[in-house]
């Protein structure tokens, strides 16, 4: 038996890595086509606000119809659960539209390329609001993170304000986010999956009205049909698809946060915004100089120093 213990032990270790793997490259691949046709909708229907919602009440169906059919088991939630849950919805409410209203604005490359400045912001927020300290590794690798951003921005062609403040926006907020996450999944029965689901219905009943007074169903029903007559039926395809995608990678994410440590997850979320990042750069042909995809490049780098860094610290 003992001659077979090590034997079995990289048995399981190579199944577990195996699953990681599927995780990870489904998460990307799903997040890759969320991002196309979030942009194609957006291209000819401008209105973030309602994508945004419309994707949260996809998720949001999705999942209350599993737990009616039985696909998926019902979580059981107490008051406190939800109350725990709210700031984190009121962070991924904010942090998804902001992301959304600066791919509206901007390209899909260039709000991925903001986005990978996240750790940037994690020690920032963690340092000044909660005073935790990092290695100087850690300080250091923030300078190529926000230097490698900052070069991205300034030599952006089709630079605009808002789509990068948008993607600032959505950098605090997701910081926000993930600290309330921890301790809200923290010692609870909910799985990845159905906290995800939770979190999809709070955020949609937080954003619906701010969506109706910001854009409002007169502007939408309006667009709506400026971008069937120009694209045909196949508009409402692209619409459920960005919603449908939207739903699936970030349930994905969350199930693969069940499985590993916050440190792993970031770096594979730094991997996704690379095949974002290409593959947008292809799909749409977005122009791009030499300095600006060094910037990106620097960015990426920081992050993975960041990572480095941050090896010890796995709270
Ligand atoms: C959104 O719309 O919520 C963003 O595209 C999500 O960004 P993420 O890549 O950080 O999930």
């Amino acid at each position: 038996i003992n001659i077979d213990l090590p034997d079995q032990q990289a048995r399981k270790e190579t199944a577990q890595t195996l699953k990681i793997s599927i995780y990870f490259a489904t998460w990307w691949a799903l997040n890759v086509v969320f991002n196309i046709y979030n942009k194609k909708v957006l291209n000819v229907f401008p209105f973030p606000w309602l994508t945004s919602t419309l994707s949260l009440a996809t998720g949001s169906l999705m999942m209350l119809i599993s737990w009616a059919v039985g696909i998926a088991e019902a979580p059981k939630t107490d008051l406190d659960f939800w109350k725990t849950l709210f700031p984190v919805a009121v962070a991924h409410s904010i942090g998804h539209v902001a992301a959304t209203v600066s791919m509206a604005n901007v390209a899909v490359s260039f709000t991925h390329i903001i986005k990978s400045g996240e750790p940037a912001f994690s020690v920032l927020v963690s340092r000044f609001l909660l005073g935790e300290t990092f290695p100087t590794s850690v300080y250091l690798s923030l300078l190529p993170i926000i230097g490698g951003c900052a070069l991205a921005a300034v030599t952006e062609i089709n630079f605009n304000m808002i789509g990068f403040m948008g993607a600032m926006i959505s950098n605090l907020a997701f910081v926000f986010r993930n600290i309330f996450s921890k301790k809200g999944m923290k010692g609870k029965s909910v799985s990845g999956m159905n906290y995800y689901a939770c979190l999809s219905m709070l955020s949609l009943l937080i954003l619906i009205p701010f969506a109706i007074a910001v854009e409002g169903p007169q502007a939408w029903a309006a667009g709506w049909k400026t971008a069937l007559a120009q694209i045909g039926p196949n508009f409402v395809w692209w619409v459920a698809a960005q919603s449908i995608f939207y739903h699936l990678y970030n349930q994905v994410s969350y199930m693969s946060l069940d499985q590993i440590s916050p440190l792993t997850f970031s770096i594979g979320n730094t991997m996704k915004r690379i095949s974002v990042i290409v593959s947008s750069i292809i799909i749409f042909r977005t122009p791009i100089q030499p300095v600006n995809c060094l910037g990106a490049a620097i960015a990426v780098l920081g992050t993975f120093l960041y990572s480095q860094g941050n090896k010890g610290n796995k709270k």
